[in-house]
């Protein structure tokens, strides 16, 4: 792989498409289009990113947008979650450095949105950091490259391949990472169609050697998962909650918040809860296990009377002394702040 690195950087300096944020290398500019090009194909990309720059030129402007008008602005291009991060990271960066992008990887990846491979993409493309930005495309020309029947959907799979272009990644890291990304976008094609006859690393390429070329990556079946959705009672009387010992399945005999299956508003609760002081939405937590997804909504209530057919415990009696599934430890940190 590491005699490839020379022929990637010329490849890409040679045949890099023209894109609106490859103009200059200002963070803001690469953060937005890499942020809009998580999701969707780079030439549905381009008008979007045209349209959000002629708007929003600054970070500043970005900050002060209302989330009305920012919606509207992503309108089309989904997971809108996205777009109110940017606004939520814009602001901070107002706040927090003084309107400046951040220029070390820590502090990129600490933004709202920003994961592993958005702060490597922006660390190495604008700050010149020796930070790795791997993708399905990299996943997928590093394993043919190398001919290796990896399962690049695997997290942890994905991190060594991370460690290991590490250790090759040239200066010139952002036209490395693009380069890689690039090949993978234009020649390196997925679903068993790479364009090998005319690809620089032909003549490298464990896969195309070994005509496996459209083996790999092998696409491994995932297992579909089963979503579930859950109200959970975080029911409080004085100072202690309600629990129960869940009695079969999943997490059988782990403690659990009374809960269940289904959402509800508030007047289905206050149907199926008695005795209800006061009551509040909580927060929500989705949890993934091996085949099935838990998608969990909660209210807090206050009852006026201890129902018996539950446990009662005090917060510290929760921590001390039992097992609460991590499905639900996130419904005791928000008990915990709601009795501050
Ligand atoms: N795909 C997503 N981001 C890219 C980038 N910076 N260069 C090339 N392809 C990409
Ligand atoms: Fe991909 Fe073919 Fe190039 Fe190998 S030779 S990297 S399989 S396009």
């Amino acid at each position: 792989m590491k005699n490839c690195v020379e022929i990637i950087l010329n490849w890409y300096r040679e045949n890099k498409r023209d894109l609106p944020w490859r103009k200059d290398i200002d963070p803001y500019h690469v953060w937005i289009s890499e942020i809009m090009l998580q999701q969707t194909r780079i030439d549905a990309v381009i008008d979007y990113y045209e349209k959000f720059m002629n708007r929003l030129p600054s970070i500043k402007d970005l900050s002060e947008i209302s989330e009305d008008e920012l919606l509207k602005l992503w309108e089309g291009l989904g997971y809108y979650s996205r777009a109110r991060n940017l606004k939520k990271a814009a602001v901070l960066i107002m706040e927090k450095y003084h309107g400046v992008f951040p220029n070390t990887y820590d502090e990129i990846l600490s933004l709202p949105g920003i994961g592993e491979y958005t702060a490597g993409a922006i660390a190495s493309i604008c700050f010149q950091l020796k930070e790795v930005a791997v993708d399905g495309n990299v996943m997928r020309v590093y394993s043919r490259v190398q001919d290796l029947d990896i399962d690049v959907s695997d997290l942890k799979v994905k991190k060594k391949v991370g460690e290991e272009i590490k250790k090759i990644l040239p200066e010139e890291s952002g036209e490395f990472n693009q380069g890689i990304m690039e090949l993978g976008e234009v020649i390196c094609l997925p679903n068993g169609e790479p364009k090998c006859e005319l690809c620089p690393l032909k003549s490298r390429c464990m896969a195309f050697l070994n005509k496996r070329q459209t083996l790999i990556p092998r696409k491994i079946k995932k297992m579909e998962k089963l979503e579930e959705e859950y109200t959970l009672f975080l029911m409080k009387y004085n100072n202690k909650y309600a629990l129960r010992k869940r009695d079969g399945g999943l997490l059988k005999n782990m403690w659990e918040f009374p809960n269940k299956e289904g959402f509800y508003t508030y007047d289905e609760v206050k149907e199926i809860i008695p005795n209800i002081k006061t009551i509040q939405l909580g927060i929500t937590n989705t949890h993934i296990f091996t085949h099935k997804k838990w998608f969990m909504n909660s209210y807090y209530l206050e009852v006026s009377k201890m129902d018996l057919n539950y446990s009662w415990f005090t917060i510290e009696e929760i921590e001390n002394n039992l097992a609460l599934p991590s499905a639900f430890t996130p419904f005791l940190e928000y008990i915990k702040k709601c009795q501050n």
